[in-house]
């Protein structure tokens, strides 16, 4: 059946369920292109409406029969599910379809992947399984009987009993739809337990494919870590006697939190110091983390409609920043946080696609797994957290947790614990889940008579259907700093209210420098008219580190954005400071590193086109690489020494200090790569026994022009290992010459290997051309063009992975006439492709509008 036209839906058509489930029962005969699904629900009428209308979500099925208690039922059905007459009382719905999973390439649903079946039902697959209401207010138990010729047969909540072929197992907890899962294939299990604190025994596995065996220790540990974490912290134990994650190598996302069976993307699950690097390590321990904490915050208390996504996905981010940081380095966690907020989410809040943390309508709710609901609607956590403090905060979340066990909630059920807790009234910090868009913070400073003024000033753009703002609560973390560097007001919450509101400080002896914004304490732009002297002094002294990392960050985008617009040369005194910070052995190595590293180029074009310049990404390419080249001659005798002092001879651990003395080495390696022709990287490269080490090395080396040799042995060490040739595709795009880029990435699309089909794979690849600023923006228009094919291709087999990449062309209003006249053909070719998808439509749609 052909989709009919794209449908809106709107949170304010909110209507409750007209029944409610309490029982359910499926049976699964596995069979790749037949698969058949029998389902027997028991429906309640839902005593909180009087709309008794049956509906049942069901998409791309073929049903074999339907019965309402044993009478034939007659449906009626459409492209979305289908209708029958029901009784006004209990009824108990059985049907059969049958569903084809060997050729489902969307991976959504149940699908195959390696021979191995497993599903993904958030948000709305499930409705590809079999006929349900495919809701998250209506929560249910699930028995579940699997029949499939396959050593190993997984659903949710705890085993029942299996036998030769089969297996069934039974969910006690009520839960909606998008929380089933099931995995069924050969699977080798890691195995431990975890006794929780009221005693009871958890059986853990992690299951992956046969050759993956050693690759999954560092996750499960991870798991017994966040289960103690989540014990500690929230008080929050794991309440079945089994918890099982499985790896797959087709999946669109990072990670997916089913119920006692979380399932993940194997990119965010599967690790080994010789194939993972650092990075890699410190994501898959906040990804299990994410998952596992979803237990409480997404399925013990879970959404009551998609518009609320922020509710569990906000919580669970903030919970996982919150576990990284107590496991790492809280302040390198929080710079790291914020600058990936800035990357990704402050640049689709300045753009086309810029939406509430709780949006008001969407075509497709999978592109709206954004930055801005998961990242922002973290930020927006952390700064209740702040406003009500640490203890008010937990009182709150036990009270969430105690009133909205087993519900299906609203971000107005989340805002009256905290108003209950706390006596607050909250109805103005709600904005910041109902205005898009991010604050504009401009402060400027007044001292007089011994007594200090700070003056804000708050605004927020129009975005996107919201043309009006009005004035948000935002909590300032002040500091003041005297000028020999000592602090004369330790860090203070300033509460901001009014569009334009004065803060003062009395008892002053000296005119203070201030330190604004502490911890980055708001997710806002802050504006203030500094000098670079002040910024320097900052770095030097700020007692918070983020912001001692914050001045740092500015004095080099004032430097690059001058070398831009001006044409300067790089500023010694810039060049002075960040060498003093490189050197500074009483800072954290990973700080130092965070510290010495660039602004990224988008970056630099989000700052430029801020301040009216329209942003040249050639021009940014050239200033980046010629501050680079700056720094390196300036540090040219520190660097060895810099190496070796930070070069690891221990064993490898991925832990924080090895992971940050590896960081600042490869930051003095970079540098020195552009010394020495690659000399020191190849060494590097030769005797790294280590992927972090390897892969530093490699990009040292395709840098300097000298990576074909290494990039061939590379190949040939790892050909056998997908995720690690991910690493490799998506390096040499990433890297390449803007003129080139575009080209390479076409290119490896003509190997063997490359499988558009794997959405890492597609990502290694296109995700790398559109982090490769200069290539994708090229004013050949090689990279639109060459994205767009891709997109185009990609849009048949799988519209959720083609719908995420089309923002990379969202922000195309930044450039000159010509890319956005280059960049509108691509978008409009997108949009003329036959069928496209409902969820490449919408995209396309509002990045154009
Ligand atoms: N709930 C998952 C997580 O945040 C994300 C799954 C989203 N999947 C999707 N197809 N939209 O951990
Ligand atoms: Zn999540």
């Amino acid at each position: 059946m052909k989709d009919a036209a794209p449908q809106t839906f709107y949170l304010s058509d909110y209507t409750p369920p007209a029944f409610l489930i309490d029982e359910v029962s499926l049976t699964f005969r596995l069979a790749p292109e037949a698969t058949r699904v029998i389902s027997r629900i028991h429906f309640v009428p839902n005593p909180d409406t009087t709309d008794r209308s049956f509906f049942l979500h069901g998409e791309q099925l073929k049903l074999i029969s339907a019965k309402i208690d044993g009478h034939d039922a007659n449906p009626t059905l459409t492209a979305q599910g289908l209708t029958a007459e029901v009784p006004d009382h209990e009824f108990t719905w059985e049907a059969e379809v049958e569903i084809s999973p060997a050729t489902n390439t969307a991976l959504e649903g149940l699908y195959m992947s390696n021979g191995m079946y497993c599903t993904q039902c958030e948000a709305e697959g499930f409705r590809k399984i079999t006929y349900y209401p495919d809701r998250p207010d209506v929560m249910a138990p699930f028995h579940v009987r699997i029949e499939g010729d396959l050593p190993v047969l997984l659903s949710n909540g705890n085993p029942v009993d299996q036998g030769e072929g089969w297996a069934e197992w039974s969910d006690p907890w009520p839960k909606p739809a998008y929380l089933f899962a099931l995995v069924a294939g050969d699977l080798r299990a890691t195995s431990g337990t975890f006794t929780t604190r009221s005693g009871n025994e958890v059986a853990l596995n992690l299951w992956v494919r046969p050759g993956d065996e050693g690759k999954t220790e560092f996750g499960l540990q991870a798991l017994k870590d966040s289960m103690k974490w989540d014990e500690d912290v929230y008080g929050r134990e794991y309440d079945l006697d089994l918890f099982n994650i499985v790896a797959v190598d087709d999946f669109n996302m990072g990670a997916m939190e089913n119920k006692g069976l979380n399932i993940f993307n194997s990119s965010a699950v599967l690790a080994s110091p010789e194939t993972s690097t650092d990075a890699n390590f410190e994501r898959i321990e906040g990804i299990i983390a994410h998952e596992y904490f979803h237990n409480w915050t997404g399925n013990r208390i879970t959404c009551r409609d998609w518009f609320q996504l922020c509710l569990k996905e906000g919580l669970t981010v903030f919970r996982d920043q919150q576990f990284t940081s107590d496991m790492r380095s809280e302040p390198v966690k929080r710079i790291s946080d914020v600058l990936m907020l800035r990357a990704r989410q402050f640049r689709e809040d300045a753009g086309p696609l810029a939406h509430n943390v709780r949006p008001e309508s969407y075509q497709e709710i999978n592109n709206f797994y954004t930055a801005t609901v998961y990242e922002k609607g973290a930020e927006v956590i952390g700064m209740l957290f702040r406003l009500v403090g640490e203890t008010d905060y937990y009182r709150a979340l036990d009270m969430y947790f105690q009133r909205h066990d087993g519900q299906a909630c609203t971000i107005e059920d989340w805002i009256a614990v905290f108003e209950d807790a706390t006596g607050r009234d909250l109805t103005q910090f709600k904005r910041w889940y109902t205005q898009a868009g991010t604050p504009h913070l401009t402060v400027t400073e007044e001292w007089v008579n011994g007594k200090y003024n700070l003056h804000f000033k708050q605004e927020t753009k129009p975005t996107p259907g919201q043309p009006d703002k009005q004035p948000l609560v935002i909590p300032i973390a002040v500091g003041l700093l005297a000028h020999d560097g000592s602090e004369i007001v330790p860090t203070t919450l300033l509460e901001m209210t009014e569009a334009a509101q004065t803060f003062s400080f009395d008892g002053l002896t000296e005119r203070p420098i201030p330190s604004i914004l502490r911890e980055f304490s708001a997710p806002v732009v802050l504006h203030r008219d500094t000098n670079n002297q002040e910024r320097a002094f900052l770095l030097a002294h700020d007692t918070d580190p983020f912001n001692k990392w914050e001045a740092g960050r500015a004095l080099a985008k004032d430097v690059l954005v001058r070398m831009i617009t001006k044409g300067t040369k790089p500023d010694t005194g810039f060049l002075d400071a960040l060498r003093q910070m490189a050197l500074d052995d009483t800072q954290d190595p990973a700080f130092r590193a965070l510290a010495m590293a660039l602004p990224s180029q988008d970056d630099i074009a989000q700052t430029l086109f801020a301040s009216g310049v329209t942003p040249d990404p050639m021009a940014i390419y050239g200033a980046v690489k010629t501050l680079s080249r700056a720094i390196a001659e300036h540090m040219k005798d520190d660097l060895p020494a810099l190496l070796a002092a930070n070069t690891v001879t221990e064993p490898y651990q991925p832990n924080a200090e090895q992971s940050g003395k590896r960081a600042l080495a490869n930051t003095a390696l970079s540098l020195l790569s552009k010394l020495d022709n690659g000399a020191a990287a190849q060494a590097q490269y030769d005797a790294a026994d280590n992927m972090t080490q390897q892969l530093s090395a490699l990009s040292c080396l395709i840098r300097a022009g000298a990576g074909a040799d290494a990039l061939a042995k590379f190949e040939q060490q790892w050909h056998g290992d997908r995720l690690v040739m991910d690493k490799w595709f998506g390096l040499q795009v990433m890297l390449a010459e803007p003129e080139d880029a575009a080209r390479v990435a076409q290119t490896l699309t003509e190997r063997d290997d490359f499988d558009m089909k794997n959405p890492n794979r597609f990502r290694a690849v296109f995700g790398a051309l559109a982090g490769n600023p200069a290539g994708f923006h090229h004013p050949s228009g090689d990279g639109y063009r060459t994205m767009a094919d891709w997109l185009i291709k990609l849009d048949t087999v799988n519209p959720q992975t083609t719908a995420r990449m089309c923002s990379a062309f969202d922000t195309w209003k930044r450039y000159d006439a010509d890319r956005q006249a280059m960049i509108r053909d691509q978008l409009e070719r997108i949009a003329a492709k036959p069928d496209l998808s409902r969820d490449v439509t919408e995209m396309v749609e509002r990045i154009m509008a």
